[in-house]
């Protein structure tokens, strides 16, 4: 039976990926205490006791704004961590799947991304999260990198994502404000954990980019969710949303306006449509009910 390490095991993909796991895959999930990214020598002690045949990594430093102050400590787990990491695996034969993020783009385009268009990162998290998948498939080509976008899901303890953050402020009768010169495409978890496996099963090797079909803006996808909220009775009415642009914010860093990415090659390669991210908006509010 193949034997699979999962890193960042507490996180939101790693669980999607628990609860999909197949009975023909051995798999493991260690969380950052038993795995560091940032700490080479226990990732090969892990690797020599654990002995996987395949490492999937979905620990990443995401907290974008963060970054620009931690500097040091997000590199070290968005860049070079990765590197290392996939340096490792290729020494001992193991292939890896590496996540990367719709923010490599600098966003002035108007139509959606592919694999070949030249990144431009704007900010430290970008800049990391860029270096690491360069330092991943630099270190072998069998490794996997999957960039994706504004993931969300269910998660037994953290609710943190957009559609959490959404829903809970509207419960409280907070003002909403959302961003309309920001777009991208939602992307629900379990998706990305199931296209990850079946990459897997075809032997896939190299840059894919892997979010659900369609962008949208900020505002758009609040309005969305909220829509999807009240006809599943999570709400008794959605309430409005401010439409605001990022300047709006105030933030010193500088985030991409339009990082849409296109689907098309890992629809080829999984020989089916990825799918939209409505109907996993709707699976996700269907459980939280
Ligand atoms: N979420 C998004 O919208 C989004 C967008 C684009 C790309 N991605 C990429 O998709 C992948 C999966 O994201 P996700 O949303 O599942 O992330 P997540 O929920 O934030 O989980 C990431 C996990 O990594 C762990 N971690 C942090 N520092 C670590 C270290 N030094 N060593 C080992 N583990 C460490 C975190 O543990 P702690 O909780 O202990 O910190 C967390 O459990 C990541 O590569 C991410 O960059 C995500």
């Amino acid at each position: 039976m193949k034997r699979i390490l999962v890193t960042g095991g507490d996180g939101l993909l790693a669980h999607a990926l628990r609860e999909i796991a197949p009975r023909d895959f051995e798999m493991m999930f260690l969380g950052r205490a038993e795995f560091d990214l940032a700490r080479p020598e226990v990732m090969a002690r892990q690797l020599a006791a654990l002995r996987p045949h395949l490492v999937i990594n979905t620990a990443a430093y995401n907290q974008v704004d963060r970054c620009e102050i931690e500097r040091d400590p997000s590199w070290a787990v968005n860049a070079t961590g990765p590197e290392a990491l996939a340096q490792l695996c290729a020494a001992r034969d193991i292939r890896l799947v590496h996540y990367g993020t719709d923010y490599v783009f600098d966003g002035a385009r108007k139509t959606p991304y592919s694999e070949t268009d030249p990144p431009n990162p704007l900010n430290h998290y970008a800049a990391g999260k860029l270096a690491g998948e360069r330092g991943v498939l630099r270190a072998s080509p069998q490794h996997l990198v999957l960039r994706t976008s504004w993931l969300f899901g269910w998660h037994p303890t953290r609710t943190k994502t957009f559609v959490h953050t959404i829903l809970k402020t509207a419960r409280e009768g907070r003002p909403l404000k959302a961003t309309t010169d920001q777009a991208s495409v939602p992307t629900f978890a379990p998706d990305l954990a199931q296209w990850t496996l079946e990459l897997i099963r075809l032997g896939a090797g190299g840059l894919f980019h892997a979010v659900n079909d369609e962008g949208v803006s900020r505002f758009d996808w609040a309005k969305i969710i909220l829509e999807e909220a009240v006809q599943r009775r999570l709400l008794p009415a959605a309430p409005p949303v401010e439409p605001v642009l990022s300047s709006f914010f105030n933030s010193a860093m500088r985030r991409p306006e339009y990082t849409v990415l296109s689907n098309r090659k890992l629809s080829e390669r999984l020989g089916r449509p990825a799918g939209s991210w409505r109907a996993g908006l709707r699976k996700m509010l269907a459980r939280m009910r």
